[in-house]
């Protein structure tokens, strides 16, 4: 390899699926709204959002069931569909797999896996039976759709989806109709097989759990637009706005106004570089990065620089999550309610009164989206 063909290093680059400023409107409503986005072959991109965001309409662009009003989908590096050129559906190469991914009843599940291959009669049999197993269903091929649980069923239009060596999948929401038991294990077992097959992977899902669970690459979307996009650690720990962090867990919010690029509040200073004086400022914590502490008779904790200053709360409720437990606080200084996460077991009675504390590697400072300072 020490003379790099500029060839190989080209093809590496090119993505398998390219879609560039796509838009599509329904009556007059922009619902897709200038998506952009690149998945290589072996990735799997979550496109995670919000309930009517957009994401199956692009979906439904890619496989060319549906018509952009503008932008192109590339394929290879090929064009493949812009408002002038416009492959078929059936010529893309691309396989999809739905949340109603309805097998047919009539056919045997072999049919089934049969289903959209080409080639002659043995070629078909050795890459269905190749499928079968790899879906780990190989004695099941005699078997009709109603006499396999929901699992297999899903395993089998997955085996029929990747039958004819797509280059490009296409998922829509495709493990919402499974019950959480099995959820899991299929996630995982569908991730090796679809990295096995080399193939690019789009999956649409409004599960942040789902998206975090198999995605290389989480592009964030709301309201037909793509707002960030990143490996699922990076949209976690840097989210770009309050709603991308509440999208993926629970947050509190503490409202302050900056003076001199920082927010005075009871918690102490939050640094908010770039915000300019009288702007209202949302500091956004989750519930397991703060820091709670006894009152060990009136002396309180020891914060170190990055707890900032505590703040006493008093105790309304704690529960029991199972993996940890969720406490509620009134704060002394506004009345206002955090709540707290802790790992295992931590069931502090009603009343009492604890320091809080907010770590500031795990908060994010925002300018409020209604500007209106702290009153
Ligand atoms: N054929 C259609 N006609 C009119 N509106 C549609 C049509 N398909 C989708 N929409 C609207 O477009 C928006 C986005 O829908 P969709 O792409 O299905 O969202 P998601 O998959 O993110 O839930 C929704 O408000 C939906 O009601
Ligand atoms: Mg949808």
């Amino acid at each position: 390899m020490s003379h790099p063909c500029p060839g190989n290093r080209v093809a590496e680059q090119t993505p398998r699926l390219e879609i560039r400023n796509l838009c599509r409107s329904y009556e007059g409503r922009r619902v897709v709204d200038d998506v952009s986005l690149a998945v290589r072959p072996g990735h799997v991109t979550c496109l995670l959002g919000p309930s009517g965001c957009g994401k199956s309409t692009t979906l439904r662009m890619i496989a060319g069931v549906e018509m952009q009003d503008s932008g192109e989908i590339h394929v290879d590096g090929k064009l493949i569909c812009d408002t002038r050129t416009r492959v078929p559906p059936e010529l893309r190469n691309i396989g999809l797999m739905f949340q109603d991914f309805a097998l047919f009843p009539h056919l045997s599940v072999f049919e089934n896996v049969g289903f959209g291959l080409n080639g002659d009669r043995a070629a078909r049999a050795r890459r269905i039976r190749e499928m079968l197993d790899r879906v780990g269903l190989g004695q099941f091929e005699n078997a009709f759709p109603h006499e396999l649980s929901g699992g297999e069923q899903q395993r089998v239009a997955l085996a029929r989806a990747l039958a004819p060596r797509p280059r490009i999948m296409l998922m829509d929401e495709p493990f919402s109709g499974l019950d959480n038991r099995l959820r899991d294990g299929i996630r995982d077992e569908t991730l090796d097989i679809l990295r096995e097959e080399d193939a690019a992977v789009l999956l649409v899902t409004h599960e942040p759990n789902e998206a975090m669970r198999m995605a290389d690459e989480i592009a964030l979307m709301r309201g037909g637009k793509i707002v960030q996009r990143g490996a699922p650690y990076n949209v976690y720990n840097s989210p770009v706005d309050r709603d991308a962090v509440s999208f993926f867990s629970d947050i509190n919010v503490i409202r302050g106004t900056v003076h001199g690029a920082l927010t005075d509040t009871p918690f102490g200073r939050f640094l908010a570089p770039g915000v300019p004086d009288g702007q209202a400022v949302d500091i956004v914590i989750r519930p397991q990065h703060i820091k709670i502490d006894f009152d060990r008779g009136g002396r309180g904790p020891n914060p170190t620089s990055i707890d900032g200053s505590p703040a006493l709360g008093v105790v309304q409720r704690s529960r029991f999550m199972g993996s940890e437990s969720l406490i509620e606080f009134r704060m002394e200084h506004d009345g206002s309610t955090l709540r707290a996460t802790v790992p295992n077991v931590f069931l502090p009675q009603p009343g009492l009164k604890l320091w809080l504390m907010i770590r500031r590697d795990r908060c994010f400072v925002f300018p409020a989206r209604d500007g209106r300072a702290a009153g």
